[in-house]
């Protein structure tokens, strides 16, 4: 397969120099995309990851320093090359400090950064291979397993670091796989108790009748079929942490119960006169919006309070996608190393394939094109489903070295479709706007109308347009049909 064309970023305030260096950068071969500003460079780079970013130091706002920063925050791997005028040579080594690949002073010849973005480009492609590199740049953005390096993941590792310490009760709270028991569990094993029991409980998956006894225990007698004394999971957790999932699923009799334990640290095993005490942390954890159900009578409020003394709040995958990159190398890791199973063959189970590497991990990568369409999909299932998408892709991809776009689920790969712009080509002897414009608006409306059976109403919703224009604009462009 040739090599996709490289995107790159040009953010330069002199307009007729930056537009003089794109069409040049075009004419190499290179997808070109520009910004005047540090600004916009940072809304770009947020939008879509680019290969390279080639940005001016001089920029009125945010300088070239700090575009190259929230470049590599964002993608570690980005080629990053400054511009700089003359005799600011000094700070042109202080941004290759900041990890800038290379710099070019002004003025210069075309060739000159040509040479740069070349050797640039290169050396990064080493870099890659470099196993041990990556591998501490991930230390940097861990606590416990979980990974991270968006500011809400970082900030919530301080906060980990801060509230393990106490025995304060938690509320962790988040989509479905957004990381709340990976973090209950962190919590606990960062704390003074982790010497002791963690012990979980989802509150969902019991039926209601179960899940008192289970919590709580019972003694000889109590109801049928309890024919000894039973310790509940609440005695379990003893001196340790109880993690009690999916919290807003439990009956309003619990409710109370669990407010009088959380109150008075205290509780009786059903059927027993007798009450124990209990000295527990509990972790609660919930994807449903607690506050809504204490406004709707559904939940306590009480024990809302009681669990939300230090709340956590974990972030959709979709508001950190600055994340993915690296959960993405995490889980290729877990699931390509020697224990994961990556050489087992398929038609011999438990047999791994003969690979001179078999007893090490292969280091597998992802292609530019498969980690567009990852940074570009909403994750509706988090954390979980980006796991399982890595584990099928890794499984997929056999023996090769790079995960490919056709390892991707096809939902994933029409991901990257629809954020991306079209790859537009401007001939050297220029084409006509108008027409031009028209042409890719009807192909549009088209497409709509061909995927829709020719239902207008449909349509128009698939292209975010009101029906009258999509109907004024097929008038317009087909006016002897329309
Ligand atoms: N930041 C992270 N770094 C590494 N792995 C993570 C991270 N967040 C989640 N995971 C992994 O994703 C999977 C789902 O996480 P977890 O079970 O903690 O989610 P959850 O919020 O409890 O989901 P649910 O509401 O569906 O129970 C687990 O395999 C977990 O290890
Ligand atoms: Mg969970």
């Amino acid at each position: 397969m040739a090599e996709s064309k490289k995107h790159l970023l040009l953010v330069e305030d002199e307009a007729p120099l930056r537009e003089a260096l794109a069409e040049r950068l075009s004419e190499h071969g290179f997808e070109v995309e520009q910004a005047d500003t540090g600004e916009h460079a940072i809304e770009q780079l947020a939008e879509f990851a680019f290969d390279i970013v080639i940005t001016d130091l001089r920029l009125p706002g945010l300088d070239g320093t700090r575009v190259l920063e929230a470049a590599l925050l964002r993608y570690p791997d980005i080629v990053g090359i400054i511009v700089t005028g003359y005799g600011t040579v000094k700070d042109a080594v202080d941004a290759i400090r900041r990890g800038a690949i290379d710099f070019v002073t002004k003025p210069f010849q075309f060739d000159e950064l040509l040479h740069a973005l070349n050797s640039a480009l290169e050396q990064r492609r080493l870099k890659s291979e470099n196993a041990y590199l990556r591998s501490q740049l991930q230390e940097r953005y861990k606590f416990e397993g979980i990974v991270g390096r968006s500011p809400a993941m970082r900030a919530m590792f301080q906060l980990l670091e801060t509230v393990s310490a106490s025995a304060s009760t938690i509320l962790v709270t988040g989509e479905t796989g957004t990381g709340k028991e990976i973090v209950a569990r962190a919590i606990h094993h960062n704390s003074p108790r982790r010497a002791q029991r963690f012990v979980a409980l989802n509150c969902g998956a019991i039926p209601e009748t179960l899940l008192e006894a289970e919590l709580f225990g019972h003694v000889r007698g109590a109801f049928t079929g309890a024919i000894g004394n039973r310790q509940g999971r609440m005695e379990q957790a003893h001196k340790g942490t109880l993690f009690l999932d999916e919290v807003g699923t439990m009956s309003a009799g619990l409710q109370m119960k669990l407010v009088r334990v959380l109150q008075e640290r205290e509780f009786e095993r059903i059927g027993d006169a007798h009450t124990t005490k209990i000295d527990v942390r509990v972790i609660a954890a919930t994807n449903s919006d607690l506050q809504k159900m204490v406004a709707d009578g559904q939940f306590r409020e009480d024990l809302y309070y009681r669990l939300n003394v230090i709340p956590i709040a974990l972030p959709p995958l979709r508001d950190r996608r600055e994340d993915i990159p690296l959960l993405v190398q995490h889980f290729l890791k877990k699931f390509s190393g020697p224990e994961s199973g990556a050489f087992v063959n398929p038609r011999e189970p438990g047999h791994r394939v003969d690979s001179p590497k078999a007893s090490e991990s292969r280091t597998l990568t992802v292609s530019q094109q498969a980690m567009r369409c990852l940074m570009a999909y909403s994750w509706p299932g988090n954390v979980r489903q980006l796991e399982n998408a890595i584990e099928r892709a890794v499984a997929l991809s056999g023996g090769r070295s790079q995960i490919e776009i056709a390892d991707l689920t096809p939902e994933l790969q029409q991901a990257s479709n629809e954020a991306s712009a079209p790859d537009l080509q401007l001939p050297d002897e220029g084409i006509d706007f108008e027409g031009y414009v028209n042409r890719i608006e009807h192909q549009l409306i088209r497409r709509a109308l061909e995927k829709t059976g020719g239902n207008k109403g449909q349509a128009s919703r698939l292209l975010n347009l009101k029906r009258t224009t999509l109907v004024e604009k097929l008038k317009r462009l087909e006016p002897r049909t329309g």
